[in-house]
């Protein structure tokens, strides 16, 4: 079975860059007309997408986009933002700018998109979670709440939704290279000290999350809701890492065996 998603409509917050662009791009590629809603023009102005300013965290904006958007099979709430801060020091505009975003956001997203889709008794949607739904990263306080408590909104929505036809999954990128990780990718020693806890020795790419979101949203996903899929290399599967001189060596930004 091939991924088709021609006649289908798309719409993916948070699509003008990094997870999100490669979202736009896989859909588009297997036929999908796709819209981006967010806050910022598209970085690649040659996307085969069409593009609605939006804020997501703000329902009036939100409904204007969705508005302009007309009837919608697959929505993809990817919309995030992370604020590092220790957690004594995370203060209340950290955590409202986080909580607003990456919660309320998709909150919104997921309930506009379900009320269109329930008419319809048809439609996918897609959560971008994260690994870090699971654990209590440093000095992402904020952030790591907001991803811990998409479960609850991915959970509650395939609960009430399936009813009605539509189904709601997500995806738990691990540690991907783009805007929101460019400090990190940038700097050797964490990249190997990071590395060293991934099985698969290296970092991930946005169209490698990208094709697990394409494949939630479409049918060959027919059977599968309220799944969330972690997409990180083999990270969230060890418990002391996996990587060492021993047996391996770390060249530029991925760890290979010895020969
Ligand atoms: N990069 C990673 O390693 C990683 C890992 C796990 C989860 N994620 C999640 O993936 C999603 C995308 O992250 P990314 O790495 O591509 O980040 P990014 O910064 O490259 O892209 C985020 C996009 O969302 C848009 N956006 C942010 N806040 C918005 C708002 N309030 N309203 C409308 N648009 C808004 C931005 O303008 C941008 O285009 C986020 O939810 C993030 O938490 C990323």
């Amino acid at each position: 079975m091939q991924l088709d998603l021609a006649n289908k409509t798309a719409l993916v917050t948070g699509g003008s860059r990094g997870i999100g662009l490669a979202v736009v791009r896989v859909l588009a590629s297997a036929g999908a007309h796709v819209w981006i809603i967010d806050r910022d023009e598209p970085e690649d102005p040659q996307a085969s997408a069409r593009f609605v300013r939006g804020e997501v965290s703000d329902r009036a904006s939100l409904e204007t986009a969705f508005a302009q958007c007309g009837p919608i099979d697959i929505v993809v709430a990817n919309a995030g933002i992370a604020r590092h801060a220790p957690f004594t020091e995370t203060d209340d505009t950290i955590w409202r700018d986080v909580l607003t975003t990456n919660l309320t956001g998709a909150f919104l997203t997921v309930q506009l998109a379900a009320r269109e889709m329930k008419r319809r008794r048809a439609g996918s949607i897609v959560i971008t979670a994260s690994t870090n739904s699971y654990d209590g990263e440093a000095d992402l306080t904020a952030y790591n709440v907001t991803k811990a408590g998409l479960l609850g909104l991915l959970h509650t929505a395939a609960n009430e939704l399936g009813p009605f036809g539509i189904r709601v999954n997500a995806v738990c990128p691990g540690f991907i290279r783009t805007r929101l990780t460019a400090d990190g990718f940038a700097n050797p020693d964490i990249v190997r000290e990071y590395f060293r806890q991934i099985p698969l020795g290296r970092g991930g790419e946005p169209e490698e999350i990208a094709n697990a979101v394409a494949f939630l949203a479409s049918g060959m996903a027919s059977y599968i809701t309220g799944a969330a899929l972690v997409v990180d290399g083999g990270q969230m599967a060890t418990k002391f890492g996996t990587w060492n001189e021993s047996s391996a060596q770390f060249n530029i930004d991925h760890w290979t065996l010895k020969e």
